[in-house]
């Protein structure tokens, strides 16, 4: 048997030459930067926070979008009425379609309500009925007490005055309801209808009367 078949093939390293030393570049590991960890504690809570946020604006959102009051217009917030809209001092209602209501002018002095005196002026009056609610035309065709032209009501006959909405007859538990009108400086009204601003009606309401100057405006409720 040869050398070579007994021996493995060894690559030969050259020995370091006397007095030098070989230098070998070994890497060493470096630590990665530390990364916050989200403990299962913080995670749960966040999650209890976010989820009870988010319950209360669902719950509180809703309700107070509601209530927030909008640029209203129409029937629940302020009416303009033009002069043309006015009627003369002493003539026959002109009703209001956009603000449910009356426009009366009164003439100073007695009224067809016994006992009910004015001073003139203006008064609006809620359409609605405080028996039931029905819609009170005028009817200026209907006489009772030998007086002609009364409110009255279709639904079970509640008659009012015309000029005050005071009740003379019918189930109705008091006269007709009352919004506050302001004269504007052009000589417009401003109406402020809905329930918000709703007087309620009494034998007093032809002394509620304002005249239709420019600035009056019917005084608060008491
Ligand atoms: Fe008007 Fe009944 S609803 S009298």
């Amino acid at each position: 048997m040869s050398d070579a078949e007994t021996t493995p093939t060894q690559t030969p390293v050259a020995a370091p030459a006397p007095g030098r030393s070989i230098t070998v570049d070994t890497p060493v590991a470096k630590p990665l930067p530390r990364r916050e960890v989200i403990t299962r504690r913080i995670f749960l809570l966040g999650g209890f926070w976010t989820a009870l946020g988010l319950a209360i604006v669902g719950f509180l959102g809703s309700p107070l979008d509601f209530l927030w009051p909008r640029n209203l217009k129409g029937f629940g917030g302020p009416i303009t009425v033009t002069p043309d809209q006015v009627p003369k001092e002493g003539a026959d209602p002109i009703r209001n379609i956009e603000g449910k209501f009356w426009l009366l002018n009164l003439k100073a002095g007695p009224t067809t309500a016994p006992g009910a005196d004015s001073p003139g002026g203006l008064l609006a009056l809620y359409v609605k009925c405080p028996h039931l609610g029905c819609t009170v035309p005028y009817r200026p065709d209907f006489t009772f007490n030998n007086v002609q032209g009364w409110f009255r009501c279709p639904c079970h006959g509640s008659t009012y005055s015309k000029d005050g909405g005071v009740k003379v007859f019918g189930p109705a538990p008091r006269p007709l309801d009352v919004f506050p009108i302001t004269v504007n400086s052009d000589k417009t009204l401003t109406v402020l209808t809905g329930r918000a601003y709703e007087g309620t009606g009494s034998t007093q309401n032809p002394a509620r009367t304002i005249a239709y100057e420019a600035g009056n405006k019917t005084p608060p409720k008491k």
